[in-house]
């Protein structure tokens, strides 16, 4: 597989290992020579050969983890990402008030919504996503994860938001933002594989989506209620004045593990 390196073939391996033959890493770390059986080893060179073709490895065993929940993924749903964990996070450790409402625009496979609703006691969970599709396999992770969400079909680009819940304590997002421009940056196994309409916004306006969120928003939180965005750091501070002009108060960036600014918050 030379289009991963010896350390990233090495951790694909222990995966593999741990899904098909249910063996431990440390297991096979201990025992390297042990011998796979005849009808798994057919499966694991099917996934190999998927894995040459640059096909995430969650894609291909259909599920992944998210903030130590177990989450079933299709194609449709883009792939949860680390620096979202430390979105939810942040609102996990924000939030302490019981009672919380709070909605998820674009809720993909739901992580946001369902990894919310399990670490904020007595919250009500909303999430929404314009793909139905994507609802489908959102609410198929709450059951898994045993949670209640409210889950809608809703574009929130259209101008109707009058079926969205109202007097929310926060709203939260990881919308759209990378522009055609950028598809050149980006990795063949996210190109070829992850939906477009999770990822891509035009050109001309990066921003849309969280512009149209800010001002939904400023109907839809109470007072003082706190909205919530993951970022591409490059837009950090032109969402600030953004959220700033619409009518947010304390604003503020917040960088991840990695010292860049990937989410920001803001209160209505
Ligand atoms: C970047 S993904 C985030 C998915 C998930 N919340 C996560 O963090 O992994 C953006 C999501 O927004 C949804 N989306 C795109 N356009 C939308 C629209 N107009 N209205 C509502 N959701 C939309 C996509 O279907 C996708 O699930």
């Amino acid at each position: 597989m030379n289009n991963y390196s010896n350390q990233e073939a090495e951790q694909l391996m222990l995966i593999i290992y741990k899904e098909i033959l249910a063996i431990e890493r440390i297991t096979v770390l201990a025992h390297p020579d042990t011998k796979v059986p005849n009808s798994d080893y057919k499966r694991i060179i099917e996934i190999v050969e998927r894995l040459k073709k640059n096909e995430p490895i969650q894609y291909i065993l259909g599920e992944t983890e998210f903030y130590d929940l177990k989450f079933k993924l299709t194609p449709s749903v883009l792939i949860p990402r680390p620096e979202t964990e430390e979105l939810v996070q942040w609102i996990s450790a924000d939030i302490s008030k019981i009672g919380s409402a709070i909605l998820d625009i674009g809720t993909g496979s739901g992580c946001i919504a369902i990894a919310l609703a399990k670490n904020i006691a007595n919250s009500s969970l909303y999430a929404v996503d314009v793909s139905e599709e994507a609802i489908e396999v959102a609410k198929k992770n709450a059951v898994i994860n045993e949670v209640d969400i409210v889950f809608l079909c809703h574009d929130i680009l259209q101008s109707d938001y009058s079926n969205l819940p109202k007097d929310l304590s926060v709203i939260v997002s990881n919308p759209p933002y990378v522009t055609n421009k950028q598809k050149g940056e980006m990795q063949k196994n996210v190109l070829d594989y992850e939906p477009a309409l999770a990822l891509f916004v035009p050109d001309n306006d990066p921003l849309l989506f969280y512009r149209k969120i800010a001002e939904i928003g400023i109907k839809l939180l109470a007072n003082n209620g706190a909205l919530y965005f993951e970022i591409n750091e490059i837009y950090g501070n032109e969402l600030k004045i953004l959220l700033e002009e619409i009518g947010y108060s304390k604003v503020m960036l917040k960088a991840d593990i990695n010292g860049k600014n990937r989410m920001i918050k803001a209160l209505r």
